[in-house]
Formats: structure tokens, C-alpha cells, sequence
């Protein structure tokens, strides 16, 4: 099992579609930051996984990342935090607070 398994959403959908999608809101730049960073700092080797993923539920607050074992869900990222998510998150168990969804995101469908 890897110590730390990051989910970026890269879910798009058609222009006009009500739920909108993070590939509204430029996941891609997400999705690329934490590609260079695992890859300058070698993360796979480390223990670590990353993967992009289809939605994973409240399309409204994406760009969405969802890190496992422990569930924790990050809404509205930006490219600049994807390091800070590495540092603290990834490397000291320490969840990025002010990105941490609301409770009752799980509940969204
Ligand atoms: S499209 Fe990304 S969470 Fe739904």
C-alpha cells in the first residue's frame, strides 16, 4: 500500500453542462504541478502514488484532489499549492486545513 495515494480530478464535460467540471477550472494546471513535483523530487520511488482520476463529486469547488489512506479532500486548489499539499501533507501527515472541503461534500452526488 502507498504511504499517501493523490486523486486529481481531470473530469471535463460538455460546455453548458450543469455541473460544470474541474476541467473547467484548469485542473490541468493541478495535474501538472504535482506530475513535476513527483517527479523532481522522485516521490514514486518514495512510496507515493499519483493518479488522475475521473469526477470525485463536488464538480462546483474544483479544482478537486482527494489524498488516501485518510480520505481528505481538497477543493479549489491552485498551482501554488500543490507544493504546499507535498510538504505538509505528504511529507508530515499534516492536512493543508484552509483547502480541506466542507463536511458535507460527501453527501454531494
Ligand atoms: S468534475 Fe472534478 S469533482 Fe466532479
Amino acid at each position: 500500500m502507498p504511504k499517501k495515494h493523490v486523486l486529481v480530478c481531470v473530469q471535463g464535460r460538455p460546455q453548458g453542462h450543469p455541473r460544470g467540471s474541474c476541467q473547467d477550472k484548469d485542473c490541468n494546471a493541478i495535474w501538472q504541478a504535482f506530475l513535476d513535483e513527483f517527479q523532481s523530487r522522485n516521490l514514486w520511488l518514495s512510496g507515493f502514488k499519483l493518479t488522475n482520476t475521473g469526477c470525485i463529486g463536488p464538480c462546483s469547488m474544483g479544482p478537486n484532489v482527494l489524498i488516501y489512506p485518510e480520505g481528505v479532500m481538497y477543493v479549489g486548489v491552485q498551482p501554488a499549492d500543490v507544493v504546499t499539499i507535498i510538504d505538509e501533507h505528504l511529507m508530515f501527515d499534516q492536512p493543508v486545513e484552509r483547502l480541506k472541503a466542507p463536511p458535507e461534500v460527501w453527501s454531494m452526488t
